[in-house]
């Protein structure tokens, strides 16, 4: 057995790749790298490894170290990607949507190949409203940024592929913290947001209070995608790696709970409360955007609404045959309430990344 892996020195991928290794000991692992630091680090804990990058052609490796993986690989997961809300549309497509191409090019030219994993995400969906099944989706949304829009191209070219290759897309919901512990080693806009809370002067904010919050931490998404991957694994299928229905919250108690935590947390003034800008439709908040007379804040307004017009988007993702597949697994879904705690002390104790940094 021999599995290809892309992203392995990513969030997912560090958290995925010892628990793939702990799956199948017996199994090489090939993880695709960008430099030659990353080889070194990831041979020294006995994985093998190429240097390429995804934007190339042949995956910008040479020819006979294509031709090895081509004859050898028995299995692989994409997990790589930019996952920049912010690139223009090209930059994105090339990295998501060419790379996604180019893992798939690879495995329709390997004889041995069994099974063909893609890491995607559950904001393909873009602001369309509905309940989501794990099954594809639909085209016609409209798109919060590029990094949705380059994710639901690549399924589009993995669907497209499993009429011919035993492939299986996992979509993942946007991952608060590397573990239910709390700690982060990625801050990313979801954590910008939060830093904002406590601050913002915007007096409205798109959202409904009753939609239902998903968020995942990426230890438990990397044991749920293995265990997947590897014992449960179903050619054509889609899973949701997120709580779903029986594990999300409600936006208003979600918020309420992020304010508690962060009023009583010893960096915030005693006795103040956390002011919570009034929550509007999309339609309301965009009217207010157009309408700002202030500069500055019409375009910070502008720029929250561009990432955050998913909370006032109402969506649910069924989990219900990820939930079937991981009975035998041991594994606990997470509970939100607890890891947002967690979450946010570690983000508070650390200045929000600046203290983790330094
Ligand atoms: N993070 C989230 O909140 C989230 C949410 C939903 C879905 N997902 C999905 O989960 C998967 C893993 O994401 P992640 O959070 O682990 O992302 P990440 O921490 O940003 O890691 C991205 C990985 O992709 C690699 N990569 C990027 N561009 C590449 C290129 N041109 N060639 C080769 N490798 C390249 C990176 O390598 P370097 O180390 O060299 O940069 C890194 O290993 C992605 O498919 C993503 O769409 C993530």
């Amino acid at each position: 057995m021999k599995l290809f892996l892309s992203g392995a020195t990513g969030l997912v991928g560090r958290s995925i790749l010892p628990i793939l290794k702990k799956n199948h000991p017996e199994r090489a692992i090939v993880a695709l790298v960008r430099r030659e630091s990353q080889a070194s680090a990831l041979n020294a804990q006995g994985v093998e490894t190429v240097i390429g990058d995804l934007k190339q052609p042949r995956l910008g490796l040479s020819e006979s170290a294509y031709a090895d993986l081509r004859g050898s690989v028995t299995e692989i997961l994409h997990s790589a990607a930019s996952v920049e809300f912010d690139l223009p549309l090209e930059e994105s497509r090339e990295i998501n949507v060419g790379g996604a191409q180019r893992m798939l090019e690879l495995a329709r030219s390997c004889p041995r190949l069994r099974k063909f994993g893609h890491v995607s995400t559950t904001y393909v969906n873009g602001f369309r409203e509905g309940v989501y099944d794990e099954a594809p989706m639909a085209p016609g949304q409209q798109f919060c940024n590029a990094y949705q829009q380059s994710k639901f191209e690549a399924e589009c070219l993995v669907e497209q592929a499993m009429r011919a290759l035993p492939a299986a897309i996992y979509r993942v919901p946007a991952l608060l913290a590397d573990s239910e512990d709390g700690v982060v080693s990625q801050w990313g806009y979801i954590h910008h947001l939060f830093r904002m809370l406590p601050v913002t002067e915007l007096p409205v904010m798109p959202g409904d209070p009753d939609i239902p919050v998903d968020l995942m931490p990426a230890d438990w998404v990397a044991a749920a995608l293995a265990h997947i991957f590897d014992f449960r694994f179903t050619s054509g299928s889609y899973r949701h790696l997120c709580l779903g229905p029986d594990g999300t919250m409600p936006l208003q108690e979600f918020i309420s709970h992020a304010c508690g935590i962060i009023e009583s947390h010893p960096t915030y003034p005693a006795g103040k409360s956390v002011r919570v800008p009034k929550m509007v439709s999309v339609a309301e908040y965009d009217e207010f955007v157009k309408n700002c007379p202030d500069r500055v804040q019409r375009f910070s307004a502008a720029m929250v609404g561009r990432h955050v017009r998913l909370m006032g988007t109402r969506q649910v993702y069924l989990n219900t045959k990820t939930r079937a597949d991981l009975e035998d697994s041991g594994l606990r879904f997470p509970v939100l309430r607890k890891f947002l705690e967690k979450t946010l002390v570690y983000c508070l104790d650390n200045s929000w990344g600046r203290q983790a940094a330094s």
